[in-house]
């Protein structure tokens, strides 16, 4: 929201006012004296007039979990354990995920408190890759690499999958990138080259890495070089 909003709209200030008290160097954004009401506030800056806060920051919250199988990517459900039940109570009311994965899929999972941040990790513009270690039931074999390239036809959604790599690592084992996040792609555009996924592992959403550290079940917050990456 721009700040001048922020001054008038919420403190019953006029937009005279809130024009005055930025030309005086009355308001703060984040600590920092500020001149200009155009100027983009989200809800995670503090904004202050002298020494009132007019706007507390909402807490930012940017994770990796190390997701394991068996836990189900929402934030509640009454058969299986969730995601969030992975993370301490306090941050769970905050957070959001940023590209689910099914149950049995493992791997990195980001949440956040951050929507605008999280969507920009699995919007279909942003062609973000994600890169997956997948083992199937039967052998992969080389022309798989290509139908995958050409994009595979799903009829449910009537349109053919973006372009993805196939990086074929054994008999059974390959890695695949994909530019989308559709309803569980890997799983069917395997299926529809007539093999079948028996695991699956999200090693990385761009530039965000699954930390080796991490053990499945742990998570930790992103660095903020991690953060700024997206978008
Ligand atoms: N593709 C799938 O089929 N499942 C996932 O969990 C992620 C991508």
């Amino acid at each position: 929201m721009k700040l001048s909003r922020i001054l008038s709209n919420q403190n019953g200030v006029s937009r005279r006012h809130a024009r005055h008290l930025l030309a005086a160097g009355e308001v703060q954004v984040d600590g920092t004296t500020c001149h200009d009401g155009s100027r983009e506030v989200s809800r995670f800056q503090q904004v202050c007039v002298g020494s009132t806060i007019v706007q507390q920051a909402a807490p930012a919250y940017y994770l990796m979990l190390h997701k394991p199988a068996g836990y189900l990517s929402a934030t509640v459900d009454n058969q299986h354990p969730t995601v969030l039940e992975l993370l301490p109570a306090s941050l769970r009311p905050h957070l959001h995920i940023g590209g689910r994965l099914d149950r049995a899929t493992t791997g990195l999972l980001i949440l956040s408190s951050d929507g605008r941040w999280s969507r920009q990790l699995t919007l279909p513009g942003t062609k973000i890759p994600k890169t997956y270690k997948v083992t199937t039931a039967l052998p992969i074999t080389p022309e798989v690499r290509q139908r995958f390239q050409e994009g595979i036809w799903f009829a449910f959604e009537q349109l053919s999958t973006s372009p993805a790599e196939l990086d074929i690592l054994g008999t059974h084992e390959a890695r695949i990138t994909i530019y989308e996040g559709r309803y569980h792609q890997v799983k069917r555009m395997f299926h529809a080259v007539g093999n079948c996924v028996t695991s699956l592992h999200r090693e990385s959403m761009g530039c965000l890495k699954l930390d080796p550290t991490l053990e499945p079940g742990c998570y930790r917050h992103l660095r903020p070089e991690e953060v700024s990456s997206v978008g």
